[in-house]
C-alpha cells in the first residue's frame, strides 16, 4: 500500500488516523506546521486538533510558513486551540480573535522565523506537522506545493508527523531545493548566485526515528482567493510597465529587467499579469509566492525561471499546472522561505520588489498591515524582506478603498511597516511617484499629484501647505496628522464634510 509514496518500509508501522496522531499533542506545546499562503498545508491534523480542543484544555503556539488553507486557521482559532500564532495569517476568524486580544499574534518578517528558532529566541518546536508528496527510502520528506519553514521545523522538532497527501502528484519530487544556513558564527555565505541555481537537496532530511506518525490524506490545496484584474489594477500595471521600460531606456535596468518579486494579493498578481502585454522577455522571478500570473508568464514565454517558496493557484490554474507538471518543474524551484526571502540574496540579486500597501503617506511611509492603525489585516509577510533589500522597491495600491470612503494616500500613515527609506516608487491607478533621490518636501507634491485620488487632492495639498508653513524637514501638523483615520472611525468616511 502506498509503496511509491512511502518508500521507507520501516515507517509503515507509523501509519495512523489523524485523531490518533492528535493524541501526541499536549497543552502548551509549540507546533510547527507546513503551509504557506494556502499551499502545502497539513489538511487533517488541524481539524483533528480543533476537535480535541473543543472537548479539553488544549492551547498551542502555532508556527507556520505563512497562511493556511482549508479554513484551518479559522477552525483552530474558533476551537480555542491557538494561544499564540506566527509569523503570518490571512483568515477572517483568526483575524477577529487577534484583534479581540484572544490570540497573541507575532507579526514577523517571513525570513526571520527560522533564525529566531535557530537562535533560541523562540521556544523550540515540540511537534512538526509536515505535508508530503512522498517519504523516500531514507525517510527524507518530499514537500508538496510549499516549502515554507518546514525544513527548519523538522530540523528542530522533537517529533515529526507527516501528512502524506495522495492528491499531491508524485511528480512534485525534484521541484524543491532544501538548503538551510549553518549556525552562527561558523556560517558561510549562501552560495546562491541566480534564481535557477540549486544549492541544496531535493528532500527534507530527517532521522526516521523522529517520525512519530504518518497520516494519509487525499485533498488538494485550497484555491487562491485572488480576484481577476480590473480597470484599476490594469492601470496600475500600465504605470509599472511604463516605469520599468523607462529604466531600461536609461540603462539602469537590462532589457531582461532584474529578478522580480511580487507580493500576495489581487493587486500584485494583476500587475504581474500585465507583463504579458509588455515588451519584456527573458524574465526571472525570485519571489516567495508564485500566483496565477507567474504560470501565465511562463506560458507566454516571457518568464524563463521562477524561484519561490510556494505556489498558490486558482482552481483552473492548479489543474493546468498539474497536467503539465514535468514542464513547469524545469522552470520552477521551491526553497525554504528563509532562502527565498533572505536579505543577503535579495540584495545580491538586485531584486525588483513589488508589494501592496494598505495606505501610504505624503513622504513615502507605508502601512501594509494595520487597518486604521490598530487592527491587523494579514501581516507584513515578506514585504519587508524584499522592500528593504531589493534594488528597487515599488508599492502599489488602489487610491481609495471602501467605495471611496478611505483614501490610501494620507497625511501620516497610522502604522509604519516600511519607512520612507525603504520605498522607491509608489503607484496607484492614477499614476506613479518615483521618490528616488528626493527629499521629503519634494516627495509630497509628487505623491499628491500622481497618486492620490483627485477627490482627496485638495485636502492633501492644504495639509502639506500648512505643514510647510510650520516648518521642518518632514513637515507635519501633529495634532491633525491622524485625523483622517479618526474621521473614518467616527463618521464612516475620510471625506471632509
Ligand atoms: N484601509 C482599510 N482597508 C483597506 C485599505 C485601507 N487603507 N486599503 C485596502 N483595504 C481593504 C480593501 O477594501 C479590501 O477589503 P475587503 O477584503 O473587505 O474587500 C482589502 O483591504 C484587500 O485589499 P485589496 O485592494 O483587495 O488588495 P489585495 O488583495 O492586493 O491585498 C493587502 C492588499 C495589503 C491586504 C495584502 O497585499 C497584504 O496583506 N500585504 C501584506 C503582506 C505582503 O505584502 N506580503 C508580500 C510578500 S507575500
Amino acid at each position: 500500500m502506498y509503496s511509491d509514496r512511502l518508500r521507507h518500509a520501516g515507517l509503515r508501522g507509523k501509519l495512523m488516523s489523524a485523531a490518533q496522531a492528535a493524541e501526541f499533542f499536549r497543552d502548551g506545546m509549540t507546533v510547527g506546521m507546513s503551509g504557506f499562503t494556502r499551499a502545502g498545508d497539513a489538511k487533517a491534523l488541524p481539524a483533528a486538533l480543533a476537535e480535541r480542543a473543543r472537548g479539553e484544555p488544549l492551547r498551542l503556539t502555532l508556527l507556520t510558513g505563512a497562511s493556511l488553507g482549508n479554513d484551518s486557521d479559522g477552525l483552530m482559532a474558533e476551537a480555542g486551540l491557538i494561544a499564540r500564532r506566527l509569523p503570518f495569517q490571512a483568515d477572517a476568524t483568526l483575524r477577529r480573535k487577534i484583534n479581540d486580544g484572544a490570540v497573541m499574534f507575532i507579526d514577523q518578517h517571513l525570513s526571520e522565523t527560522a533564525e529566531s528558532l535557530r537562535s533560541g529566541s523562540l521556544a523550540p518546536v515540540d511537534i512538526a506537522v509536515i505535508e508530503a508528496a512522498a517519504i523516500a527510502e531514507d525517510g527524507g520528506i518530499v514537500p508538496t506545493m510549499a516549502v515554507g519553514n518546514s525544513a527548519s521545523f523538522v530540523q528542530g522538532a522533537k517529533q515529526v508527523i507527516v501528512e502524506l497527501n495522495l492528491a499531491a502528484p508524485a511528480a512534485l519530487e525534484g521541484l524543491h531545493d532544501i538548503y538551510l544556513p549553518a549556525d552562527r558564527p561558523e556560517r558561510a555565505p549562501i552560495p546562491l548566485a541566480g534564481p535557477s541555481q540549486r544549492i541544496g537537496a531535493p528532500r527534507i532530511a530527517v532521522d526516521p526515528e523522529r517520525i512519530a506518525a504518518i497520516v494519509v490524506t487525499d485533498s488538494p490545496d485550497s484555491p487562491s482567493t485572488i480576484l481577476p484584474p480590473d480597470a484599476e489594477t490594469a492601470a496600475i500595471a500600465r504605470h509599472v510597465i511604463e516605469f520599468l521600460a523607462g529604466e531600461v531606456e536609461c540603462r539602469r535596468l537590462s532589457p531582461r529587467l532584474a529578478p522580480l518579486q511580487a507580493g500576495i494579493g489581487t493587486i500584485a498578481n494583476a500587475v504581474l499579469h500585465g507583463l504579458i502585454d509588455s515588451p519584456f522577455s527573458g524574465l526571472t522571478m525570485y519571489s516567495e509566492v508564485l500566483q496565477d500570473s507567474a504560470i501565465a508568464l511562463i506560458d507566454s514565454g516571457q518568464l524563463e525561471f521562477a524561484s519561490a517558496s510556494s505556489i498558490t493557484l486558482s482552481k483552473d490554474m492548479h489543474e493546468r499546472f498539474l497536467r503539465d507538471i514535468e514542464r513547469y518543474r524545469e522552470r520552477i524551484v521551491l526553497r525554504p522561505q528563509e532562502i527565498s526571502n533572505h536579505p543577503e540574496i535579495v540584495r545580491r540579486l538586485g531584486i525588483i520588489a513589488l508589494n501592496t500597501a494598505l495606505e501610504f503617506d505624503l513622504y513615502g511611509n507605508v502601512n501594509s498591515t494595520h487597518v486604521g492603525g490598530t487592527h491587523m489585516m494579514n501581516g507584513i509577510g515578506g514585504s519587508g524582506d524584499f522592500a528593504r533589500n531589493g534594488q528597487l522597491s515599488l508599492f502599489v495600491s488602489k487610491s481609495v478603498a471602501k467605495g471611496g470612503d478611505i483614501s490610501s494616500v494620507v497625511p501620516m500613515v497610522s502604522h509604519v511597516d516600511h519607512t520612507e527609506h525603504d520605498v522607491d516608487v509608489l503607484v496607484t491607478e492614477w499614476g506613479l511617484a518615483d521618490l528616488r533621490g528626493l527629499a521629503p518636501r519634494e516627495r509630497a507634491p509628487l505623491i499628491i499629484e500622481r497618486c492620490a485620488h483627485p477627490e482627496y487632492r485638495p485636502a492633501l495639498r492644504a495639509y502639506f501647505a500648512e505643514a510647510c508653513r510650520r516648518g521642518g524637514h518632514t513637515p507635519h501638523l501633529l495634532e491633525r496628522a491622524l485625523c483622517w483615520h479618526e474621521r473614518y472611525r467616527t463618521a464612516g468616511s475620510m471625506r471632509e464634510s
